[in-house]
């Protein structure tokens, strides 16, 4: 037989394979979707496939994943274990955002164990993993993320990037998105992964060298012969003797695009067949339509010239104005002073950039800023806020709250409000949360006199929001992450009243229950009131926080640590409360301050709200104007109320947990089912 007979018979062959791969032989060998219209993928969470055969994984729903996977495994590997197969992949994908802001989180590809990847969370999980199994060898998963936001929690280089992850989000090895430019002398040219321009990725493990390269061309360029990644990897650890290979997404609740892919090919022990890029469906067009045609026929140079420089700087002047459009009602005029222009927080914040990014919480993203002419530091919030419902309230309370001034608290200088997004501005503190001086093994931690004067400074702060005002003003989200510290690490309390925005029902997937999982007393999820008493509770919790630096609930396998339960435990088993304390403290502390926050904390914490103290008291006790026996007979007397108290009601906050907390969101739910399973 000669070798253009073996060669044809063995394309033959190879063909059947592809044509017989839906019998769920196991062997799949190769597969190539020009775009994928009546292509048989096993789909879940939005993915779709569009009209003209787009595989649309995410759309701008808030907090949703895409999940698409070839429908049958691929053999990785021989049964009897060994060394995995050389396998190359290439696919067209797009990200388009609305606005160029931002958009998350991106597109990866995938091999892992199972079709769909069960247990795993939007945001920044991509859809792959969940905080528990998050970098666990177990997971087996290999992936390659297209990634548009710069999460710090996974040590993201950029908002840009291309990565290979091994089991978890953690890359092991990352670049900006690019390409090398083949004879430019190694050339590096960027690409912009949410342009909306499609763009090519190759996926290529070479099995006998282990080696995995990942390379990224624009649309229609020629592969380049450098790769953008390149590392030695033996995946004979990470994938399975049988794996399904495909795509994961996801949207987080203020970053969110449309993640396409146009086109797909794969190919088991060989070269991967290339795409027909000229076949891949188009993309829906983005905003305008171009005018040129029109303009083109026939009409002289001169002509189009002075047109299109009229049209240019019509363009760029709809464009400028609609960059800064903001949204101001008469209503508002009062408030003039506390207005800022939108156009000065965009200077300020330098068009909202990611290298401004302080950090994504509960309510929004927050950006640093410098204001253009008074070169004042500010950190500038941003609510994304579709309904105009109870907007005007909102505005009347965060302005009069914006009067209030205590050295304990962040001062709120004003707002501004846009289509769909409200942006709130505040004094700017150098020294970010407290929170991140406190858990998860805090590169610098505080010392007990630091933390015993955050403690009183945040307890007068509440003390002037409950009592020293003409308006009694509820906190509703005290928690560590809201404690920020000043240049002289002073507590200031930040976010004040913010709960209450959706507290006037105007985000439809949330009810009235607002604030965080295990900071929330049990009378306020079940009525759904906040109260001075509400935000003592949180109080409390924040107490226990800071003395022990461990969070109020914390997921350690299947039994959770309650906080509070297990310093009443430390408590009640012959006094000794000490043990609770944060070791990170060492011995430099004063035995009876942390033993009065302990305790202080704890009846703080307790079920009933007519047993907790007024801020007016905690005060009292910190200053050590109230003797702390008083606490201790507290313990004694009301010591029911600290077991199995602290879990009513958690059913009712999976229910209503509002879906608009981006972070918290995957954390909390994650914490809260595992309670509701655990059964404890
Ligand atoms: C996104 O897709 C899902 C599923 O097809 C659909 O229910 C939802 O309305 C879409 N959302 C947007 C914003 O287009
Ligand atoms: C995380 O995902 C795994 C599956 O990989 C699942 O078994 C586990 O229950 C998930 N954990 C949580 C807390 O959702
Ligand atoms: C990894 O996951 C396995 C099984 O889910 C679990 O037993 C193990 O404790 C996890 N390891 C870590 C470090 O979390
Ligand atoms: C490419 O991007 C990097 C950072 O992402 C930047 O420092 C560099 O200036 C960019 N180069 C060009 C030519 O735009």
């Amino acid at each position: 037989m000669d070798f253009v007979a073996l060669a044809t018979i063995s394309e033959l062959l190879l063909a059947l394979v592809f044509l017989q791969v839906g019998a769920g032989s196991g062997e799949a060998i190769g597969f190539t979707f020009n775009g994928f219209r009546s292509v048989n993928l096993d789909l879940d969470g939005i993915a779709e496939i569009t009209q003209n055969g787009l595989l649309r994984l995410t759309n701008e729903t808030k907090q949703m994943m895409g999940h698409a996977f070839y429908p049958n495994p691929v053999r990785f590997k021989n049964s009897n274990g060994g060394s995995v197969f050389s396998f190359s992949t290439t696919f067209v994908f797009a990200i388009t955002s609305k606005d160029q802001v931002g958009g998350g989180h991106g597109i990866a590809f995938v091999v892992a164990p199972q079709r769909g990847l069960p247990g795993a969370l939007p945001s920044t999980y991509f859809g792959l993993f969940n905080g528990s199994n998050n970098g666990n060898a177990t997971n087996h998963v290999f992936a390659v993320e297209l990634d548009t936001v710069r999460s710090p929690e996974f040590q993201d280089i950029d908002d840009n990037h291309v990565g290979i992850d091994i089991n978890g989000l953690v890359s092991a090895i990352s670049a900006p998105a690019g390409y090398y430019v083949d004879g430019g002398d190694g050339k590096f040219e960027n690409l912009t992964l949410i342009s909306g321009q499609p763009m090519q990725v190759w996926v290529d493990y070479d099995g006998m060298e282990k080696r995995i390269d990942v390379t990224l061309a624009p649309f229609k360029a020629v592969k380049p012969s450098t790769p953008l990644l390149s590392m030695s990897l033996d995946l004979s650890t990470v994938v399975k003797e049988n794996m399904f290979v495909g795509f994961s997404s996801s949207t987080g609740s203020f970053l969110f695009s449309r993640n396409y892919i146009l086109g797909w090919s794969f190919q088991m022990n060989g070269q991967v067949q290339g795409l027909e890029l000229s076949k891949l469906p188009d993309l829906p067009r983005l905003g305008k339509k171009p005018t040129s045609k029109l303009l083109t026929i026939g009409v002289p140079v001169m002509c189009l010239f002075s047109v299109s420089v009229l049209i240019s700087g019509l363009v760029y002047y709809v464009r400028t104005k609609r960059k800064y459009a903001e949204v101001l009602e008469d209503w508002e005029l009062d408030y003039g002073p506390h207005r800022f222009k939108y156009k000065d927080l965009y200077i300020a914040t330098r068009g909202f950039r990611d290298q401004e990014l302080l950090g994504t919480g509960g309510f929004g993203t927050v950006y640093r800023g410098i204001l253009p002419t008074s070169k004042f530091e500010i950190a500038v919030k941003r609510i994304s806020h579709n309904s105009r419902q109870g907007i005007r309230e909102f505005v009347a309370e965060i302005v009069s709250i914006g009067r209030l001034r205590h050295r304990n608290l962040v001062t709120l200088l004003g707002y501004c409000r846009r289509k769909g997004e409200l942006l709130l501005v505040y004094d700017y503190m150098p020294n970010g949360s407290l929170d991140k001086y406190l858990f998860n093994q805090p590169k610098v931690t505080l010392s007990w006199t630091q933390r015993f004067r955050v403690i009183k400074g945040v307890a007068s702060g509440l003390l002037y929001l409950h009592e020293g005002w003409d308006q009694v003003v509820i906190h509703r989200d005290i928690k560590a992450s809201n404690v920020l510290l000043d240049a002289e690490l002073n507590g200031r309390l930040g976010d004040f009243g913010l709960a209450r925005l959706y507290d006037h029902g105007t985000d439809p997937q949330t009810t009235h229950v607002v604030g965080t999982l295990g900071y929330l007393a049990p009378e306020h999820t079940r009525t759904g009131r906040a109260t001075k008493a509400t935000d003592v509770f949180a109080f409390g919790a924040f107490l226990l926080e800071v003395a022990t630096g461990r969070r109020p609930i914390e997921a350690r396998g299947t039994e959770d640590l309650i906080l509070v339960d297990w310093v009443y435990s430390c408590w009640s088993k012959g006094g000794a409360i000490l043990e609770a304390r944060d070791p990170n403290l060492g011995d430099e502390f004063v035995a009876k301050e942390v033993e009065l926050v302990l305790k202080l904390g704890l009846v703080c914490s307790h079920a009933e709200p007519e047993v907790r103290p007024t801020m007016r008291q905690v005060v009292q006790y910190l200053e050590g104007d109230m003797p702390i026996q008083h606490l201790s007979s507290s313990l004694d007397i009301y010591s029911s109320g600290f077991r199995n108290k602290h879990r009513v009601g958690f059913d009712d906050f999976v229910m209503s947990y509002p879906s608009s907390m981006d972070k918290d969101f995957s954390t909390s739910s994650t914490v809260a089912d595992s309670i509701l399973s655990g059964g404890r």
